[in-house]
């Protein structure tokens, strides 16, 4: 992946402006950083173009407002490793070509809106402005067979840090559709892709009803806006998610993530419907095995195990 000295140097003007919180001159910035002021006053004309309300005073510049933009220099310490676009067709297809292209593990691609958005059993996405589109690329040293551990922790993570962050009693309805009262909130999707017995990559893709109204297109959806009456910071809310996520995914938390799931989920003990494309599935849903499958009791007192479907309480 090419690296773009200019998106840090952005991230250092806006981090001193951000810690100095008053006015800090162009000399004080240019010797900081080591560029001329020509250059200094070139990154503060682009940011205003990205949507920084920055102040042009006598004795220099001041940050007045930031807004809610993904741009890699809003994750400092990640910034080579995230890629923002403002409009795409799905962060899937972006992944799997750097995936494949051999990009470094947990790299992260974030949309402002998908074109193209998509879904599990190859269903939309819709994809508006406010919401939030990503998918992080990961490279766990696990077999294939263990690859749902992944997602597992993803949603694992999403429940823990929406009720951290906005109080709310986020849970996950199986396999990760991420709930609040009984509504979507967010959902999953990956794609994995091996060589012999060993993961080569998963791309795991989280939609978030943010600020966007999903309403219209998905009745039993509903927004974080909607659920705590704020305008929620997209870029809180996905700084602390890749934080958490990241001590989720190595080989020794992985191991212990089912267990810790089931704590969160509203679907195991309940009567459950599992529909694929080929089959629906009527039982008691008991357990989660080992590697994500749905264990359900059936009426006959058999049991059978799912690996996918929608599962409808
Ligand atoms: C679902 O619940 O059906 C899964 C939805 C997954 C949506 C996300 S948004 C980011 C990534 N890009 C996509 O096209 N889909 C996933």
């Amino acid at each position: 992946m090419q690296k773009d000295n200019s998106l840090s140097m952005k991230g250092r003007i806006l981090s001193i402006l951000k810690e100095k919180n008053s006015i800090v001159s162009g000399e004080k910035l240019s010797s900081e950083l080591g560029i001329s002021r020509v250059s200094i006053w070139k990154h503060i004309h682009k940011l205003r173009e990205f949507g920084y309300d920055i102040e042009t005073t006598p004795n220099g510049y001041k940050l007045v407002n930031s807004p809610d933009v993904l741009f890699p220099w809003e994750f400092p310490g990640r910034e080579s490793k995230i890629l923002y676009f403002p409009e795409l067709t799905s962060t899937m297809d972006v992944a799997r070509d750097l995936a494949r292209d051999k990009c470094p593990d947990f790299t992260v691609v974030i949309a402002g809106r998908q074109t193209k958005g998509r879904g599990r059993l190859k269903r939309v996405w819709h994809s508006s402005e406010g919401g939030l589109y990503f998918t992080v690329i990961i490279r766990p040293q696990i077999p294939p067979v263990f690859s749902s551990r992944v997602n597992f922790a993803a949603s694992l993570t999403l429940v823990r840090t929406l009720r951290k962050l906005y109080g709310v009693e986020a849970m996950v309805k199986w396999p990760n559709d991420i709930m609040v009262n009984g509504k979507k909130v967010a959902g999953m999707l990956s794609e994995m892709e091996a060589e012999a017995d060993i993961v080569t990559f998963i791309n795991v893709g989280i939609g978030i009803n943010v600020n966007n109204d999903p309403t219209h297109e998905e009745f039993e959806a509903i927004s974080l806006k909607k659920i705590t009456g704020n305008q929620i910071s997209r870029k809180k809310l996905l700084k602390e998610f890749l934080n958490e996520f990241e001590n989720k995914v190595d080989v020794e938390s992985l191991e212990k993530v089912i267990p810790e799931w089931k704590h969160y989920t509203m679907t195991l003990g309940r009567h459950v419907k599992i529909v694929t494309n080929q089959e629906v599935s009527v039982g008691l849903a008991d357990d989660v095995d080992e590697n994500g499958a749905l264990v359900l009791k059936l009426k006959n007192g058999s049991t059978k195990k799912i690996i996918h479907g929608d599962c409808f309480h």
